[in-house]
């Protein structure tokens, strides 16, 4: 194929850029290869639905085909509705929603609404695999705060490589607060979502996942956003709203921008308290984050990943510790339509009741080391834990191993509490569902079980670094009725 020089060639620049830019500890195993921003960023298009007896009815089909990722060489991906990403879904808080799951691939497959809190029968994770040509029908309603939610297949112990093959797409819930807040918020324009994920091509431009024991699981040399390599977007306001996914399955990233700060508006599920003024955000895989930047009139800049603080890991250069990169540029017009700084009054709900700490009746602890959580790994066929609906809880969660690891728990948003005892930074301090676990500290998540009791079908828990995920690092709790058992 005509690609391969070009390929290492771009490969050899960016092991050039990665040693001189990355200080004294010089270039990373992984080096991200530095690209030309000359394509206009994809942005995933708005999925269409029909409202059926009051049930606003989504069609996803997974399926199979190719994408010019790098010129002229045809990639085999996977996508929802098309050869890679999906559509984008929207909601409304209160709506009734209904999603069918077509799988056209040959293999079975199943679609797990991230962050979203909704009955363990709809939530898509293992024990609901769409068989190939079956097609699934999850319902729920919505009722959760406004966020930026995604969705992604979750088979027993195939998650990684749906997820790389390109099946993942984003779910945006609105509501009366964010509605009313002042944020950008024209979709595509100045609200912008924006899928980061790394790739590694072989030779013949297929997508490979690299299982040679490298730490945390394949760390790409090409980044995208919304698949695209190399993008740029045209900036027509004085503020954007970008929609972060870390849509990667493995690779944590520090975003932002080299010359001027950004506003944190919203972590994984929903509004801050009030904007934050941050130079960077770390993301590990899973996690969303928005942020707003401001741009003067024919203005450049490009939002990157700073080498990102994997929280004191020794060998913190071969998992992405050291690597710098572009990821998406912004070009401003001559001409910008003004755009306040962001701003909002209650990011809450009246009837979201807060979250208490002294409400919480149960603490369990959750120890990640190896491929473990608690000395097991992942059974189908066992249940971990059982609550009792109702019930708030702190969940002390803590890595014991020198490699990253992250916390993902189904059906919650939760508040962090504390990181080893002290305040969480304010990029924690907001509603989340996924949290980046540094090494030897204790992470206090504190969460509550609303409703939805299931005494059969269990939610997960797991690291969210796919490979560890499907190497058996999670596992499974039930929602029940008070006195009731597994
Ligand atoms: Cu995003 Cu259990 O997953
Ligand atoms: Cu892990």
């Amino acid at each position: 194929m005509s690609a391969r020089p070009g390929l290492a060639g771009l490969a050899a620049l960016g092991v050039a850029l990665a040693v001189s830019g990355c200080g004294s500890f010089g270039g990373s195993v992984t080096p991200v290869r530095a690209v030309e921003f000359g394509s206009e960023l994809a942005i995933p298009p708005l999925a269409g639905s029909s409202v059926v007896d009051g049930v606003r009815t989504f069609d996803l089909t997974a399926q199979s085909g190719t994408s010019e990722f790098l010129p002229g060489v045809e990639t085999p991906t996977w996508g929802f509705d098309g050869p890679y990403l999906g559509p984008t879904l929207r909601a409304e808080r209160g709506e009734r929603v209904a999603v069918r799951v077509t799988n056209e691939l040959d293999e079975a497959t199943s679609v797990h609404w991230h962050g979203m809190h909704l009955p363990p029968a709809m939530d898509g994770g293992p024990h609901q695999p769409v068989a190939p040509g079956q097609t699934w029908e999850p319902t729920w309603e919505i009722d959760q705060p406004a966020a930026t939610l995604w969705y992604h297949p979750h088979p027993h112990g195939a998650t990684e490589e749906h997820v790389y093959r390109g099946l993942a797409g984003l779910f945006l819930l609105d509501d009366d607060a964010s509605r009313a807040a002042v944020l950008p918020s024209e979709y595509g324009v100045d609200d912008v979502p924006v899928v980061v994920q790394d790739k590694v091509f072989d030779d013949a431009g297929r997508l490979e996942l690299q299982h040679d024991g490298g730490e945390p699981g394949t760390l790409g040399d090409t980044v995208m956003t919304n698949g695209t390599v190399g993008a740029y977007h045209e900036v027509t306001t004085e503020r954007v709203r970008l929609r972060l996914l870390n849509g990667s399955t493995a690779r944590t990233y520090a975003f932002g921008f080299a010359d001027r700060p950004f506003d944190l508006v919203a972590t994984d599920g929903g509004l801050l308290d009030a904007p934050v003024r941050l130079d960077e955000v770390r993301l590990a895989p899973g996690e969303r984050a928005e942020i707003v930047v401001a741009l003067e009139p024919g203005e450049v800049t490009r939002l990157r990943s700073a080498d990102p603080d994997l929280g004191g890991i020794a060998a913190s250069f071969a998992m992405g510790g050291n690597d710098a990169f572009d990821v998406l540029e912004l070009r401003a017009g001559e001409d910008l339509a003004p755009s306040p700084a962001p701003s909002w009054g209650r990011s809450r709900h009246a009837d979201d009741g807060e979250l208490r700490a002294e409400d919480a009746a149960t603490v369990r602890s959750f120890e990640l080391a190896e491929r473990e959580i608690n000395g097991e790994r992942m059974d189908m066929g066992r249940v971990d834990e059982v609550v009792t609906v109702g019930d708030t809880e702190v969940w002390e969660v803590r890595n014991a191993h020198p490699v990253p690891h992250s916390f993902h728990v189904h059906d919650v948003q939760f508040r962090i509490l504390t990181v080893d005892g002290r305040e969480p930074p304010p990029q924690l301090a907001g509603p989340k569902d996924t949290v980046y676990l540094e090494p030897h500290r204790t992470y206090r998540l504190l969460m509550r079980f609303e409703d939805y009791t299931d005494a059969e079908v269990p939610y997960m828990y797991h690291c969210h670094m796919l490979l560890h995920e499907d190497e058996g690092m999670m596992g499974q709790f039930l929602v029940v009725e008070p006195g009731e058992t597994a």
